[in-house]
């Protein structure tokens, strides 16, 4: 007969390998089945932001509206006309402001040349006496009137806009 105590020493034995079996394969198993670790959750991606409209270079870009160059005409039916001309053609005392005499005076310039001498010198007997609008709505309505393109953006009476502007040829 064995005795319990040869019973308790051979679980003392071989018991030890198998707990430690036992308990290996519960770590490998728990290794095994442990839910995937969960990614950080990343950010949601920023909501897109619209492009910020690159601003134009050359006053080929449709850099004012039809309706901003409309405003341009009234003003300078109004404050203008009377020396330049209806059709900016110029008279006795002005300069013509439209076809060869405008592209010789604004050539390689910018639009920040234009509007600076017209509001700083016009109309002579009262320079910068219109607003602001009124002036770049003038400038606006020059540019219409040399046969530049409208876009759907208005021209606005910012330096650092107008000074990025050149005033190119209208190609042939
Ligand atoms: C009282 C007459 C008179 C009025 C009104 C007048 N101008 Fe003039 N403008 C002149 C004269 C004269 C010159 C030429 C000045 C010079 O060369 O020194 C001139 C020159 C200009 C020039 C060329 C400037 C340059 O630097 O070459 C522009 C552009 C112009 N005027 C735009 C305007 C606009 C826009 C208005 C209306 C807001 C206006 N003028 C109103 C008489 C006038």
């Amino acid at each position: 007969m064995l005795g319990a105590g040869f019973v308790r020493v051979l679980f003392a034995v071989i018991g030890a390998p198998v707990l430690l079996l036992v308990a290996a394969l519960a770590c490998s198993t728990a290794v095994v089945t442990a839910p995937p670790s969960v990614p950080v959750e990343a950010p949601p991606p920023a909501a897109p932001e619209p492009a910020p409209a690159s601003p134009p270079t050359s006053v080929l870009d449709g850099i004012f509206t039809g309706a901003q160059a409309e405003r341009g005409r009234v003003g300078y039916d109004a404050h203008c006309a009377e020396c330049h001309g209806e059709g900016l053609g110029g008279g006795e005392m002005a300069p013509g402001l439209i076809g060869v005499a405008f592209r010789f005076r604004w050539r390689g310039l910018k639009v920040a040349d234009i509007y600076d001498s017209v509001q700083s010198t016009m109309p002579p007997e009262e320079p910068a006496t219109l607003s602001d609008q009124a002036y770049i709505d003038v400038v606006a309505f020059l540019l219409s009137a040399n046969g530049y393109p409208t876009g759907d953006r208005e021209l606005t009476a910012d330096s650092r806009l107008l000074e990025g502007i050149a005033v190119e040829r209208m190609p042939p």
